[in-house]
């Protein structure tokens, strides 16, 4: 069977993925958050364990089920995902980031629910969270770092800036406004970006072959 499930490319390897959004909560019965479904995390993680990895899952709030075998860290706010990470990374030898972390949180979370007053308008004061790929750049030693860029203008711009301050090894760009591509449908359109300056243009795919081609130039990168 294990001709049908791909190469077992991965075995031995602890593979550490995030996925879906975060929510940040902004009084008891609401949150601010973004579209991620975590379908193309999911699908990382799927693809690894059936490539043999031992798959550490720390996910935010979705409607999925985790891949079965794998280990799921259930999260709801950016800061409770940095908490989970960092616990885990050690153990990681690859770890990938697909997460749609919310890069800002409500500067207070309201102890009672916020009630309509007389005022036509509301002003929201949001600090930022810590960005958690960065940090993991910072302590990276051996491991193998992979990050999502979810960009609606300047995609390799953006997404190469973003490679070289994380300190990564490959970065998956992902223009967020094509269709077929990107938040809470099953297909992606990506392009994988390498520290040297290398582009490599995917077509539209599934989640699930994305995932695997992906895993293809990490295997690579841990044979090299
Ligand atoms: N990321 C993270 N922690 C954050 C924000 C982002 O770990 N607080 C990670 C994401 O999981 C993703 C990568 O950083 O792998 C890029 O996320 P993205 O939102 O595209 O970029 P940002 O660096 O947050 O910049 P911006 O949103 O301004 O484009
Ligand atoms: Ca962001």
């Amino acid at each position: 069977t294990q001709a049908l499930l791909g190469p077992a490319d991965l075995a031995g390897e602890t593979v550490l993925v995030t996925a879906g959004p975060t929510r940040e909560e902004l009084d008891p019965v609401r949150y601010l958050s973004n579209y991620s479904s975590g379908k193309m995390g999911y699908a990382i993680a799927a693809a690894a364990r059936n490539r043999g990895a031992r798959v550490i899952l720390v996910s935010g709030p979705t409607c999925l089920d985790a891949p079965c075998g794998v280990e799921l860290h259930q999260v709801v706010s950016a800061r409770q995902m940095r908490e989970a990470v960092l616990a885990q990374a050690a153990s990681a030898s690859i770890i990938i980031k697909a997460a749609a972390v919310a890069d800002y949180r409500p500067a207070q979370a309201a102890a009672q629910k916020i009630k309509k007053t007389g005022a036509e308008a509301l002003t929201l004061t949001l600090e930022k969270n810590p960005d958690i790929l960065a940090e993991l750049g910072r302590i990276k030693e051996q491991r193998i770092l992979v990050g999502f860029a979810a960009e609606t203008a300047d995609l390799l711009a953006n997404a190469r800036k973003k490679l070289t301050e994380k300190g990564l090894d490959m970065i998956v760009a992902n223009d967020v406004s094509q269709p077929g591509a990107g938040f809470d449908v099953d297909t992606n359109i990506v392009r994988l970006l390498y520290p040297d300056g290398r582009v490599e243009e995917l077509p539209q795919m599934s989640k699930d072959e994305v995932a695997h081609r992906l895993l293809d130039r990490v295997a690579g990168l841990r044979k090299a």
